[in-house]
């Protein structure tokens, strides 16, 4: 009878474990717009060029991210009136980050929709990143609290649904933790993490230190508890219950 030290394959459930960490390293989701693997983008449009250097999205992408009811969702920022720019730019910024990062592996999941495979869910953004967002749109108005799902489509692009109201957005999120984590169906998480601390993804980052959120995705990976388990988990549990065959 073959006999298969334990040190062995704990060795080899150590090593499927690091590259199942590694694998969600520097990877696009498979979702709408995003290409297959992130690379060198040097015609990234403005508040998209800070991931010039590896990105999942295109120079068409990015350029698109900062039109009204692009082709990219038919989205209209504007449906209870203009919205100010300085609260825009926050959305611009969310879908730069959203469709060019290499950097939101740990937080991609499967996703029930018709339009994507996979989406990310509590990604933990820093504290500042939330908050500032907040601040720059708490009188921009809205009707309504999760922009993912019950709009009007009928017209092509969303409108606000029968029976609801607009009113300024610091009554729809009271607290900036509302806005960042009800808006787009717990996709980011509120955090008390600040900038730079390395332990929360930056939506804004100066590209002349280099992308920030490469070590944070990194540090996550390796602390898969602050993140979602994986299926390859059970993997790890597969060597012990071989072992006892023997
Ligand atoms: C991006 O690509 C789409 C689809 O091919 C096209 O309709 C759109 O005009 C392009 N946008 C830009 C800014 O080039
Ligand atoms: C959606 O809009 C259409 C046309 O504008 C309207 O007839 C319909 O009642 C609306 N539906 C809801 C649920 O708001």
């Amino acid at each position: 009878k073959m006999v298969v030290p334990g040190v062995v394959l704990g060795l080899l459930a150590a090593c499927v474990a690091a590259a199942a960490k590694e694998s969600v390293l520097n990877i696009c989701m498979d979702a709408k717009h995003h290409k297959t693997r992130p690379g060198p983008e040097g015609k990234l449009y403005q508040q998209c060029a800070l991931w010039k250097d590896n990105a999942c999205c295109t120079a068409n992408t990015s350029t698109e991210a900062h039109q009204d009811q692009s082709y990219l969702y038919n989205f209209n920022w504007n449906h209870c009136g203009v919205m100010p720019a300085k609260c825009k730019q926050h959305f611009i910024q969310d879908t730069c980050l959203y469709e060019c990062s290499p950097n939101l592996g740990p937080w991609i999941q499967q996703a029930d929709n018709s339009w994507r495979r996979e989406r990310i869910l509590h990604v933990p953004l820093c504290k500042e990143d939330c908050e500032q967002w907040w601040e720059d749109c708490k009188d921009a108005i809205t009707c309504k609290e999760n922009w993912h799902k019950g709009w009007n489509w009928t017209a092509g692009t969303n409108r606000c649904p029968r029976g609801s109201m607009c009113q300024p957005f610091r009554y729809v999120f009271p607290r900036p933790a509302d806005l960042c984590e009800k808006i787009w169906s717990n996709s980011y998480k509120y955090t008390q993490e600040h900038r730079g601390s390395g332990r929360c993804i930056q939506m804004w980052f100066d590209p002349a230190n280099g992308n920030p959120n490469v070590a944070v995705a990194k540090y996550y990976a390796q602390n898969r508890a602050d993140a979602s388990p994986a299926p390859w988990a059970a993997l790890l549990l597969l060597p012990p219950a071989l072992l006892a065959l023997f």
